[in-house]
């Protein structure tokens, strides 16, 4: 199947003792057995598996190009999961521009049970080369990244993780598998924010975890139910419901956030634009290579440099929200020193790049004349 089928068809199928095209909301804990350790069908209690959630991971293999997919109760969730692999004295080597929260729990959560974390920049692979020793056990990288949208490059990071036996890590929340398929491209496992794209109308919270062998998803299984942070029937049925119009969102926000990559681009009041789309971003050629379009998000900061501007800006814009959270359908507009990525330090923040005026904009679906008019005024 093409991926546009994919997304209606893949991994799923009509309920098979009722016919009923989506698949029912099995809003059920537990599952009656006729003998001691002799349950009625597939299934025991909901931690371990649940028909709803193994509907939406089978869905979520598909889409990904992955063996097994699995769901928890936020993408943050799906991370932990995925840690949970490591013990102490374990490295690990992540990109330096990362989602705050993935960065709070490697510093303040894991750092702590004795992992050590390197932030690179990845664009350097001899600096990712030169870290290497017998303790790396994972690479993981965002691309493009929240919010500096800096790309690494996953096939060339791909070969050195084979080369060396390590784990390959991509967190593919801002590209979606509609324009980015990391594990076709060499990586290991995939992570996401269910959040965002692959539900699409902000009203839940999810994660996923897509690995490339059945092997890694069962080993991955175990960590999940054993420590139990899975998704519910009724949000695994939403995330179901959002990937089946992933693909025709996502041309629609691709679209979108071009033409306000664009605008914002040609404003006297705009100082640097990240959006890969544009010929002038320094990750445009990498984009090209492993992307089929350039997505949605869109940062900008100001030629003043001033946080009073962002601010301004922020309070004055109508058709945008502001609000934290991205991809839904709705236009939203974000300022992650002050919200999403508060919780990393000034310095840090500075180095990356994440400026005390620096906007996020994830674009929504809306008509693009009224979303350039509202960026318009709330300029001016
Ligand atoms: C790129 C990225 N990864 C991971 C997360 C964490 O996901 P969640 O908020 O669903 O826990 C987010 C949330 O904003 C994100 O933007």
């Amino acid at each position: 199947m093409k991926f546009n089928t994919k997304t209606i068809h893949g991994g799923q199928h009509h309920d098979p003792t009722t016919g009923s095209v989506m698949p029912p909301i099995f809003q059920t804990s537990t599952f009656a057995q006729t003998s001691p350790g002799k349950p009625i069908g597939d299934y025991v209690y909901s931690r371990t598996a649940n028909p709803t959630r193994t509907a939406l991971e089978e869905a979520l293999a598909s889409i990904e190009n992955g063996a097994r997919g699995l769901a928890f109760s936020s993408g943050l969730a799906a991370t932990d999961c995925l840690l949970r692999s490591f013990k102490a004295g374990d490295e690990i080597i992540a990109m330096d521009d990362l989602y705050g929260g993935t960065y709070r729990m490697f510093t303040k959560v894991y750092n702590n049970s004795g992992i050590k974390f390197h932030y690179v920049d990845m664009n350097d692979l001899d600096n990712v080369q030169s870290l290497i020793n017998e303790n790396t056990k994972m690479i993981w990288v965002e691309t493009p990244t929240n919010p500096i949208m800096k790309l690494a490059d996953i096939a060339a990071i791909a070969k050195i993780t084979k080369a060396n036996n390590i784990l390959f890590a991509v967190d593919n929340t801002f590209a979606t598998p509609y324009l980015q398929n990391p594990l076709d491209l060499g990586a290991d496992v995939v992570m996401h924010s269910a959040t965002k794209y692959l539900a699409g109308h902000s009203d839940v919270v999810a994660g996923a975890l897509i690995t490339k062998t059945a092997e890694l998803g069962k080993q991955l299984h175990f960590q999940q139910f054993a420590t139990g942070a899975t998704l519910g029937p009724m949000d695994s049925f939403l995330v179901l419901r959002g990937i089946k119009t992933l693909h025709l969102r996502m041309q629609r926000h691709c679209e979108n956030g071009e033409k306000v990559a664009e605008f914002l681009d040609q404003h006297p009041k705009i100082k640097t634009v990240y959006y890969a789309g544009l010929a002038s971003h320094p990750y445009h050629e990498i984009a090209k290579k492993q992307m089929s379009g350039f997505g949605g998000m869109v940062s900008f900061d100001f030629v003043s440099g001033a946080k009073q501007d962002s601010v301004a800006f922020l309070e004055k814009v109508k058709i945008f929200t502001l609000a934290e959270s991205l991809g839904g359908v709705e236009s939203l507009a974000n300022h992650p020193a002050l919200m999403t990525h508060a919780s990393i330090p000034e310095e840090k923040r500075k180095e990356v790049g994440i400026t005390d005026d620096l906007v996020r904009l994830s674009v929504g679906v809306e008509d693009i004349e009224d979303l350039l008019e509202d960026l318009k005024q709330a300029l001016a």
